[in-house]
């Protein structure tokens, strides 16, 4: 099985409560490598535009407000299956209806703040990628 990647986000609500390392520690022992990472407090113009294909849905204003409310890690994982790898330990979108040991069981607790994004397919995880990185940030891992 190839490698693939994925992009992945630790939200606002998560960067506030101190659990980057604990999530990231998740993505680790999933088996996914992180080959890029940075801290980014995102502008309402890079939230609007990462989120544009939700435009018309009716919370797309208050999910803006959100990404926007404070910092939040951006990174790129790495490994076998990487997307449908970290969707699975992500856990589902509505956080109530998490299975538990999931990231969002542990670290959300409504959907409106749900701890992480994760891609959704390869070619969403390659155009997100270039969105907010560009190649010689990526540092694929040797061993
Ligand atoms: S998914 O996972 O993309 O299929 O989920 P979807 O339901 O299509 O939601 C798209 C993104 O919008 C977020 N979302 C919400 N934000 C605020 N309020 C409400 N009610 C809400 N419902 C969905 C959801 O978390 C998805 O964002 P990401 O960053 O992909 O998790």
């Amino acid at each position: 099985m190839a490698l693939q990647r994925t992009f992945s986000i630790v939200k606002p609500n998560a960067v506030a409560d101190n659990n980057i390392g604990a999530i990231y520690h998740r993505f680790e022992t999933a088996g996914l490598k992180i080959i890029a990472s940075k801290m980014l407090h995102l502008s309402k113009e890079q939230a609007e535009g990462f989120y544009a294909e939700h435009k018309e849905r009716p919370f797309f204003a208050s999910l803006v407000e959100f990404m926007t409310s404070g910092p939040v890690m951006v990174q790129v994982l790495e490994g076998e299956e990487a997307v449908r790898r970290n969707r699975e330990i992500m856990g589902a979108t509505n956080p109530e209806e998490a299975l538990a040991g999931t990231i969002r069981a542990d670290y959300a607790t409504v959907m409106s703040e749900n701890a992480v994004h994760g891609s959704d397919a390869p070619e969403s995880a390659a155009r997100e990628i270039a969105f907010f990185f560009s190649d010689d940030e990526l540092c694929p891992r040797t061993r």
